[in-house]
């Protein structure tokens, strides 16, 4: 009851936020949906009110997608219209009378209950209500921040030229908008814009970078890849192909926290050695890899180059690829707010590092991806970089309080919870293993919050999860895991109904597990030799 309330009013006050937006709309959408990404994290501010950009439909459409109590009722194809209008001239929407009607009255600045809004159909109903699961799980993929969806709109209408057309003003328009667009994604990592390569995300970079650098320098001979047991399965499965090609791979192991052992590292060098593969942040378990020190450890041997896989870092923690000594690296824009379908790959140029491309065809992104380069998707992960960069600290803190609110309040409540991974990693990445408890119960329980857990379900068996048992977790503690991942727009009240509703669980679940009444009782289960029973 309490969290339904909770919702309501968050809704409410999401809502209310904007449709004073949209009110305003009069000077522009990106107002609107800076306004509604402020929304979600503090409810009431409406900070940055002074960006004017005039483009209405945008707006709608990121109301719309963000705003599930919202919905344009303009039709689709006057929205395209009015998107065009931006760019060219004016042409009439639907909602212009309304919108310019209220212009010179702020009391239409405040939403009354029951209040309907023009061009819009108001929609009262609480995220529960919709049956829409709370969103835990931000390693999977973020929400789209609308003013990524702002900046995608007019390349998705009339700018929608081939950005490698070189005759026409159209290919021109999306050119210099890709171009942009690189700019913001290097100057997040300290690099220069030319050794980005775009791709169409963090599975492909992988894929291209290991097997690239493999394949080029294993032609002289240098066949071994140094990887962890704990990378993400892209780069895993990327490894075995290259061992089924002839190239030896060693998978190090990692401590209890996830950490790469750097003098293990170091040991594991060979003078045939051409690649380290060792990823930033860990997607299960938030743990963030001594970056600088293994790339200063590749450094010292010349002919080994380092990648990482940032799909996590890139965009929530400070990274520099000069600073950290990296050579390659792995990007995804739809882990930080931007649109799924794109990427990036780091490539240095000095000194250069070569890749023999898995993609061939026209010789776009420098020979090393061919393919059209998708404008819109670009601009949107451009834009993501860019609030990103803005706004990482702010991000961060946000993120870090939640998580500690959660990671309190369920400890508090509760025994027996282990942290899985590093205290000191990623606080949008909190795993947690509930002692005592039955995976598959737990995830059955957990039908209205959406988050992964550390058991992957496969069709014949639920196995634990391959990062967690590198950890060292017992097989139960390792299948009774859940990850929270966190949020830019996560909120409070979101956290404090999570939190309640694990705790109403993980209690009830355990009055039914014999485990847990026989620790009450103060036997100590790790002395039983089960096979006797
Ligand atoms: C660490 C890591 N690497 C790679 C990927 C794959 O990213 P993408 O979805 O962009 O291909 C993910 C996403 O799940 C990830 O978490």
């Amino acid at each position: 009851m309490h969290s339904s309330i909770a919702f309501a009013s968050t809704s409410n006050m999401l809502h209310r936020s904007c449709c004073q937006a949209t009110k305003r709309t009069l000077s522009g959408a990106h107002h609107a949906s800076r306004i509604v990404a402020a929304s979600h994290r503090t409810i009431t501010s409406t900070p940055r009110l002074a960006t004017p950009v005039p483009n209405r439909s945008a707006s709608d459409a990121a109301l719309f997608s963000l705003n599930r109590s919202v919905r344009s009722t303009a039709p689709a194809a006057t929205r395209t219209l009015a998107t065009i209008a931006d760019t060219q001239e004016h042409r009439p929407s639907p909602l212009d009378t309304d919108i310019e009607a209220m212009r010179d009255s702020p009391d239409d600045l405040i939403l009354k209950p029951g209040e309907e809004i023009p061009g819009f159909e108001v929609n009262n109903a609480t995220s529960e209500m919709l049956g829409r699961p709370i969103y835990l799980d931000m390693q999977a993929t973020t929400p789209i921040d609308p003013r990524v969806l702002d900046a995608m709109m007019p390349f998705m209408t009339n700018q929608f030229g081939n950005p490698h057309s070189r005759t026409h003003a159209y290919g021109w328009e999306t050119e210099k908008a890709v171009e942009d667009a690189r700019v913001q994604v290097a100057s997040l990592i300290g690099a220069n814009p030319k050794d980005i390569i775009f791709t169409s995300g963090a599975t492909e970079t992988n894929n291209m970078s290991i097997k690239g650098v493999a394949r080029f320098y294993g032609r002289s001979g240098k066949k071994h890849i140094i990887t962890t047991q704990t990378e993400h399965k892209c780069v895993l499965d990327s490894c075995r192909v290259l061992q089924d090609e002839g190239f030896d791979v060693t998978y190090l192991p990692v401590k209890q926290n996830g950490l790469v052992d750097l003098e293990l590292l170091e040991k594991s060098i060979r003078p045939d050695t051409c690649l380290i593969s060792i990823m930033t942040i860990n997607n299960e378990i938030g743990t963030i890899q001594p970056i600088k020190e293994i790339g200063a450890i590749a450094k010292k041997h010349k002919g080994v180059f380092f990648h990482t896989d940032a799909a996590q870092a890139f965009g929530k923690i400070p990274l520099n690829v000069d600073e950290m000594g990296v050579d390659l690296m792995s990007i995804s824009a739809h882990k930080i707010y931007g649109p799924k379908g794109i990427g990036a790959a780091y490539v240095r140029r000095r000194p250069r590092v070569r890749l023999e491309p898995i993609m061939t065809g026209g010789g776009q992104e420098r020979g090393l991806r061919s393919g059209t380069v998708p404008a819109p998707l670009a601009v949107g992960f451009g834009e993501a970089c860019r609030i990103a960069k803005e706004d990482m600290k702010f991000d961060h803190e946000h993120v870090k309080r939640l998580s500690d609110r959660l990671y309190n309040k369920l400890t508090s409540a509760c025994t027996d919870i282990v942290r899985n991974g590093d205290v000191a990693g990623y606080p949008g990445c909190l795993n947690l293993s509930f002692a005592y408890i039955e995976g598959e119960s737990l995830l059955m329980a957990l039908k209205d919050i959406a988050l992964s857990s550390g058991s992957a379900c496969t069709s014949a068996s639920l196995e634990p999860s391959y990062v967690l048992r590198a950890l060292g977790s017992a097989e139960d503690m390792a299948h009774s895991s859940i990850r929270f991942g966190l949020g830019r727009f996560t909120t409070e009240a979101e956290v404090d109904f999570v939190a309640e509703k694990m705790v109403q669980i993980v209690r009830r679940l355990r009055d039914l597990s014999p485990l847990y009444e026989m620790v009450q009782e103060g036997i100590d289960i790790s002395k039983i030799d089960w096979s006797q029973h």
